[in-house]
Order: C-alpha cells, then structure tokens, then sequence
C-alpha cells in the first residue's frame, strides 16, 4: 500500500519534470488567471513575435513594458493601429487594423499586458 503512494509521487514528479503538469500551462510559472486568457491569445497571436516577454527583438530599446504607450487604453488602441516613431514617422511595427484585432481584443490585449506580463513577466509562458 505505502509502496504504491511512492510509486505514484515518484510518476507524478516525472511527469512534471517533462512538462505535463496538471494544473499549471507551462512548468513552474503562474498559471494565467482566467479572465486575462483571451488577451494573452490575442497576445501570442499577434505580438509575441517580435515582443516575447514584452520585449522587443527587433528594437531593444522599444520594449512594450513601461512604454508610454500604456498609460491608458485609448493611447495604447491608438498606437497598435497606427504605430508611430516618437518623431512621427512610421516605424517597423505593422499596423494593427480593426479587421485584425478588433476594439474588445484590444482590450483585452491591453488588460493582459497591464495586468498580468508587466506583474509578471513569465507568467504563463510555455517553453520555447
Ligand atoms: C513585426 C514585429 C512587431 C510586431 C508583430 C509587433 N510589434 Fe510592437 N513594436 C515593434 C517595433 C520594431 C517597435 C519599435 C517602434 C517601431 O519601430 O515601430 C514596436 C513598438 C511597440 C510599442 C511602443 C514601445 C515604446 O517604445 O514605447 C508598443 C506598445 C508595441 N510595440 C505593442 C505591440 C503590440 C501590442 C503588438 C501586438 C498587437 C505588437 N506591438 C506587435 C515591432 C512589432
């Protein structure tokens, strides 16, 4: 009996350790509360690309963390769709126009990045 509990710690610890684990989405990070998953989609979808973790691979001095173009939702909307250079001109971000993300992904891109990747930068990031 007591042999069997062990067996069966010892096959829950394997399974973690090869990344299925049962109530967590990744190994060891903070699984992603419920309300904030659709932002995290839309995130991954469209963003995660060139801004893993909230980065930015391509500029690394324009990471999405701590932008200025977080203050407030009706900033941030504006910027994805006409992403600008601090001068004006047109940067190397693609626009993100309503047929693609639409105002409620937006949102919910917004509540996820504000919410959950600036607290909390790997949360619920799957091994790459
Ligand atoms: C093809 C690569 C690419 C994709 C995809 C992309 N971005 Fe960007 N992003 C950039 C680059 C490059 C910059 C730096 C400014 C520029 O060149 O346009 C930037 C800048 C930003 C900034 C401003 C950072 C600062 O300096 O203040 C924010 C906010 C941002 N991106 C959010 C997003 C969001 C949200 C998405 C997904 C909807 C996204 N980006 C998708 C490349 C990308």
């Amino acid at each position: 009996m007591m042999r069997n509990v062990f067996l069966g710690a010892i096959a829950l610890l394997v399974m973690m350790g090869s990344g299925v684990s049962l109530a967590q989405s990744g190994s060891g990070t903070p699984a992603v509360p419920e309300r904030y998953r659709p932002g995290e989609k839309v995130f991954k979808a469209s963003c995660s690309g060139c801004h893993p973790d909230g980065g930015n691979s391509i500029q690394h001095n324009r990471p999405i963390l701590h932008s200025a173009q977080l203050s407030d939702f009706d900033t941030f909307n504006r910027f994805i769709r006409a992403p600008k250079e601090p001068d004006g001109s047109r940067g190397l971000m693609p626009p993100f126009p309503q047929s693609r993300i639409s105002d409620q992904q937006s949102k919910e891109l917004y509540d996820y990045i504000v919410h959950v990747l600036e607290k909390h930068p790997g949360a619920g990031k799957s091994e790459q």
